[in-house]
């Protein structure tokens, strides 16, 4: 209550909210970060709003952000799960857990995922296969042009496959295309309006169809996933792991044989570790890839330097992850777009994990918190051109590769993105990959101007619907 707050330190600003319904008429629901962005003008880097009855905490701008969660990690460091989640996930998992069972999933995750890839040849080896597979798509479409979203997410869905499962699926397979087609449904009724009042409204919403429709999809697909652990079960070999459901498996077995009881390896975290890993990892970087191809197609002469330099560098074959810092101008490119797309505007929700003086003020443990990454990746006192698609943020006068403090689309701190490295690695073989073989233009009859830039709202921003031409080069 404001009593205890002023017996510590003042609350952080923020505008009036109402009774019951706080500052809902002041959000767009549709776009809560533009609001936060509109709001943090006028209230500073921490701010208070009231979504529903729930108090929100915003830090925005790349000081603050960087602060609370790198000096701060663990007061900011835990996990604010939406009530839609909890109806289903029970705190297991890694994306929405906390305390011990988090620790020890994340850890798990982390170590497995590099012995299964991440930062390896063989992660690079598979993500360059991967890669021929969404080429041959492309070329189906024989320069006519196509929406990218189907063919990047199953190609991004595949890497997962490989690294959970230990293999990967053909693009005609109705179980594996309903498995993506379904996480990627799941996680685009998450971003609607109706789902956000569902999780600050919970009993006067909870007859909402939607809600119906995302338990259903998220049921449907564990129900898969079940099966196919059984699969691997039937199969598991101790000494030679395909993949992370593997590894999850025989030291579950392993504790069990040395007679732990109540470990945090059970069922229920493989399970939502596995549909966490698909969630976070697949739209995410497949979103990121096709705004990739969209800043290409509407600004062609950035096109040119990408392909110039690939064709100078490179040639004909194929680019390696070991390439990277000879290509500075595409590995440039590569960061604006992360950069300006921000396609995590919020970050996931955090909490407090206990009372905290933050900036003169007070917050209370247990306090929503929302670290508004648009924010720092479109400071102005940080990015010489925040809103525009400027690659030379990322480039010194003799055109090297700069890393920038305030690049943080991945977060920072204890909850920073756990499959970083593997995301970079993905969007730098993709993109390259991609553009040595295509040429992206608008499709016939619209101009680059016309190529819309606006995102379609969501946890995650991906470019509104829209259709490319990839036009073969080799
Ligand atoms: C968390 C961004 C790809 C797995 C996050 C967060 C962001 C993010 C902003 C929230 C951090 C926070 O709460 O402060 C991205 C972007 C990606 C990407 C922009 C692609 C371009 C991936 C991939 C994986 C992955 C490929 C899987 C291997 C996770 C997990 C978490 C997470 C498990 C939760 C970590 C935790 O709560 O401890 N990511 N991510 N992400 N990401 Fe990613």
């Amino acid at each position: 209550t404001s009593f205890s707050s002023e017996k510590h330190g003042k609350d952080p600003p923020g505008p009036r909210p109402l009774p019951v319904i706080g500052n809902l008429l002041q959000l767009d629901l549709s776009k809560i970060y533009h609001t936060l962005m509109e709001l943090s003008k006028k209230y500073g880097s921490v701010f208070t709003v009231y979504l529903g009855p729930k108090k929100v905490v915003v830090l925005a701008g790349y000081k603050t952000v960087k602060e609370a969660l790198v000096q701060f990690d663990e007061e900011f460091g835990e996990r604010d799960s939406l009530q839609i989640l909890q109806d289903f996930n029970k705190g297991h998992g890694v994306l929405w857990s906390n305390g011990d069972s988090w620790r020890e999933m994340r850890r798990f995750a982390l170590t497995n995922l590099r012995d299964f890839g991440m930062g390896k040849k063989a992660c690079e080896d598979k993500i360059i296969e991967e890669c021929q597979h969404l080429i041959e798509v492309f070329k189906k479409f024989k320069g006519e042009p196509f929406d990218t979203m189907q063919s990047t997410n199953y190609a991004v869905s595949n890497i997962i496959c490989s690294m959970v499962y230990g293999s990967r699926f053909e693009y005609s397979d109705p179980e594996f295309t309903s498995m993506v087609d379904r996480t990627n449904q799941s996680i685009l009724l998450s971003g609607s309006p109706s789902f956000q009042l569902y999780n600050m409204f919970p009993r006067l919403f909870k007859w909402l169809t939607i809600r119906k429709e995302f338990l259903e999809t998220v049921a449907a697909n564990r129900k898969q996933n079940s099966a196919l652990f059984s699969l691997l079960k039937q199969t598991l070999n101790p000494e030679m792991c395909r993949g992370f459901v593997d590894a999850f498996l025989v030291r579950k077995q392993n504790l069990e044989a040395s007679g732990i009881k109540n470990s945090h390896f059970h069922n229920d975290n493989l399970l939502n570790m596995v549909a966490n890993l698909f969630n976070a990892g697949t739209e995410t970087t497949s979103t990121t890839l096709r705004w990739g191809l969209l800043f290409m197609a509407k600004y062609p002469k950035i096109q040119d330097q990408v392909q110039e330099e690939l064709r100078r560098v490179i040639g004909d074959r194929q680019v390696q992850v070991a390439d990277r810092k000879s290509l500075p101008f595409t590995d440039a490119v590569i960061h604006e777009t992360q950069r300006l797309a921000s396609i995590v505007p919020t970050a996931l929700p955090h909490k407090t994990s206990k009372n905290v003086m933050f900036q003169g003020y007070f917050i209370k443990k247990g306090t929503t918190v929302f670290p508004l990454l648009t924010s720092v990746l479109h400071d102005p006192s940080e990015w010489e051109k925040p809103h525009s698609f400027h690659p030379a943020h990322f480039l010194d006068k003799d055109g090297k590769f700069v890393k920038r403090d305030a690049f943080l689309p991945f977060s920072a701190g204890r909850r920073i993105c756990l499959g970083e490295s593997l995301a970079r690695m993905e969007l730098f073989i993709f993109f390259t990959t991609l553009l040595q073989h295509f040429r992206f233009t608008p499709a016939p009859g619209v101009t680059e101007d016309q190529l819309d830039l606006t995102p379609r709202g969501g946890i995650t921003l991906s470019p509104s619907p829209h259709k490319l031409r990839a036009v073969c080069r080799m």
